[in-house]
């Protein structure tokens, strides 16, 4: 195909080729659920971190295309030095991890050389590869509920979750200052309205949430967890505190349910991850077309930041 051919491509015509190219370079797309719909309704699975996690680690495809953000990508890397993983948008960042710098991290370790550090698998290699334990929010509970109660825990970097897991273990943890700009946006105000307009509803929040939108929820999990929450559930309405981009399997996987995202504070569309959103069809075929962008990483790097990512899938 020739590239004027390329730039007139119908989505159609581009879910086609994806399909053709992924089967000719025998390919797997994993997805996360904050990703647009059309990429969701390609990929061959589509998860939270954890199943993420455990699908890169179990494939037997030779190139895994990875539709989430850089860190979930790296992951799938850390797990497969030797297949390519492609992420179509290498732009692809994530606030957690931003606000994680690995030479700060290294000076908080440091500071405190009798912790255990649990880190949040949101967060760069240099930073997993400093790290003891890799969690999701997934298996959080389960690993911290796992280290012995007189040794003390670093959590990092995200300060809602490592609070939410403090309160649900009776664990005192040192957190690091960390938030994701999705998350930390969701208004008490508008929760408390909508909740007046639908008083049958129920909230069902992801863990980054403040506290005040968590204390009144009346499931907390991952997004894995939120998804099978409503597919379970007897009640037919749910405000949902999360990324929006969740909504479409909820809405694809069970009938007569209605879910209504929780707005943020501003009048903006800050509901949705923006890093997330980077990824799009047409940069998910040039990227399977092209075998590009990759992730690549040094194989000192990758040894080291495995370690604690094979504590997690052991202890999880
Ligand atoms: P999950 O592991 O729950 O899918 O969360 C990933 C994430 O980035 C949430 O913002
Ligand atoms: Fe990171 Fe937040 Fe986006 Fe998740 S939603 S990838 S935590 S910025």
């Amino acid at each position: 195909m020739n590239d004027e051919a390329r730039t007139v491509l119908t989505a159609e015509r581009m879910e086609e080729e994806i399909l053709r190219l992924k089967a000719e370079r025998n390919a797997v797309i994993l997805a996360h659920y904050y990703q647009e719909s059309e990429i969701q309704d390609l990929a061959d699975f589509v998860g939270d971190s954890l199943e993420l996690s455990r699908k890169a680690a179990s494939t037997s495809a030779d190139v895994i295309v990875f539709c989430g953000v850089h860190f979930m990508a790296e992951t799938a890397k850390i797990l497969n030095p030797h297949k390519p993983v492609l992420l179509p948008d290498l732009d692809a960042g994530c606030s957690l991890s931003d606000g994680c710098p690995p030479s700060l991290f290294r000076k908080f370790r440091e500071a405190h050389p009798e912790h255990v550090a649990v880190t949040y698998i949101n967060c760069s290699a240099e930073v997993k590869a400093l790290s003891d334990i890799i969690c999701t929010s997934s298996n959080a509970e389960r690993i911290v509920a796992q280290i012995p109660r007189d040794t003390p825990i670093l959590f990092s970097p995200d300060k809602n979750l490592g609070a939410y897991i403090a309160r649900k273990t009776g664990r005192e943890m040192l957190l690091w200052n960390g938030s994701c700009i999705v998350h930390e946006t969701f208004s008490e105000r508008k929760l408390v309205t909508l909740q007046l307009e639908h008083p049958e509803a129920e909230l069902i929040a992801h863990p980054e949430c403040e506290e005040v939108i968590l204390r009144k929820a009346s499931f907390i999990g991952s997004t894995s967890m939120l998804l099978r929450y409503v597919q379970s559930s007897p009640r037919n309405t749910f405000i949902v505190a999360t990324e929006a981009g969740i909504i479409h399997q909820m809405e694809r996987t069970t009938t007569g349910k209605s879910f209504i995202p929780l707005p943020p504070d501003a009048s903006c569309s800050c509901n949705e991850c923006p890093h997330m959103k980077r990824n799009t069809l047409e940069k998910l075929y040039r990227c399977l077309r092209d075998m590009h962008p990759q992730i690549e990483m040094e194989s000192a790097l990758l040894e080291k930041a495995r370690k604690p990512i094979d504590r997690m899938l052991s202890m999880s």
